[in-house]
């Protein structure tokens, strides 16, 4: 199964990534999205991120030209008709990918192979909005989708050897490291990362120590890029709390729960670094810490 042209669907956080190194690989990409907003600043994103290749010496002009050049933006999800596959990166809610597969099962040639980029729904969930459940699969990036090595290949119980090959093949081309997973809600990354952010959330609940602090720690005693609450207004504290509600679903296990300040922090509309705050304010030139009052 050759795959030639990749939509994808959604130009947010994750998909104007995706897109990007899809074209990267060589790859056509159509980049779907419903607001025009939002479908430019991810090509505007695009943009930044290869004029800042060009300016390190990483990229020719003409390289990031041509990258450019093969991604088509558009509002139309009939141009995603030729695509032989398609990856959805819209908000994790369950119904909304549902509703975006079934619509584009009826545009999209048969044969095409069709990829969830959720971080722990269940694959088989997604898959069975089409009637392409053999061909349907998750393929989760992590943010920035530019920079992180790793893509996690979920199978579904339905999804072909043929189909799964074929986008193990896809991921390769990116120069990803693919890792095969099965279909168990937050696959390998997420089942580990989301409980250990979320202990960090009941660490300072607990009067362990203030923000910036533990993730001080974090950084100088493990050796981790961010912090615990860097990485949770990184990743988006809305996104946290509907991976930790699909997991806690699963399993019913206490460490999926999000603790009442994640819950509170989400309330007040405050989503982390995308929104401005979260558990730093990021208004000035360097985050600082929010005094949250717990
Ligand atoms: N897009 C594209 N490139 C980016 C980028 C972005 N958003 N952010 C950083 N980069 C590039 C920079 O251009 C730079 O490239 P260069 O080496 O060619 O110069 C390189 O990454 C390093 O960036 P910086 O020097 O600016 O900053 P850092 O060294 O601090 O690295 C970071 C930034 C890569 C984001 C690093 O802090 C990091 O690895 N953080 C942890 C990220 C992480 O854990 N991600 C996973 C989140 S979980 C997830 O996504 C799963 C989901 O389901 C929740």
């Amino acid at each position: 199964m050759e795959i030639s042209k990749v939509g994808v669907a959604g130009a947010g956080l994750m998909g104007h990534g995706i897109a990007q190194v899809s074209a990267q690989a060589g790859y056509d990409v159509v980049l779907c999205e419903i607001d025009q907003g939002c479908l430019d600043e991810g090509l505007g994103k695009i943009d930044k991120q290869l004029s800042r290749s060009v300016e390190k010496g990483k990229m020719e002009q003409e390289q990031a030209d041509e990258v450019k050049g093969r991604i088509h933006g558009t509002l139309d999800q009939q141009d995603l008709a030729e695509c032989n596959l398609v990856i959805e990166a819209i908000t994790e809610e369950l119904e909304k990918k549902r509703e975006f597969f079934g619509q584009i099962d009826e545009i999209v040639g048969d044969d095409a192979i069709f990829a969830s980029n959720t971080s722990s729904l269940p694959v088989i969930e997604l898959a069975t909005a089409t009637g392409r459940a053999e061909r349907f699969l998750g393929l989760h990036f992590f943010n920035p989708a530019q920079v992180m090595p790793l893509v996690e290949a979920i199978r579904a119980i339905t999804t072909t050897d043929e189909a799964f090959d074929a986008a193990l093949e896809y991921g390769r081309a990116l120069k990803k490291t693919v890792i095969p997973t099965s279909d168990k809600a937050g696959f390998i990354v997420n089942r580990l990362l989301v409980p250990y952010m979320l202990d960090a959330i009941r660490a300072y609940e607990e009067g362990v120590a203030s923000v910036d602090n533990i993730d001080a720690a974090m950084r100088g005693g493990a050796a981790h890029p961010m912090g615990p609450f860097t990485l949770l207004d990184f990743v988006g504290l809305d996104t946290t709390k509907f991976i930790a509600e699909i997991m806690y679903t699963e399993f019913r296990e206490k460490r999926f729960a999000p603790p009442p300040t994640l819950n509170k922090l989400v309330a007040a509309g405050w989503y982390g670094k995308k929104s401005g705050k979260g558990f730093y304010d990021y208004s000035g030139d360097q985050p600082t810490p929010v005094d949250l009052k717990v």
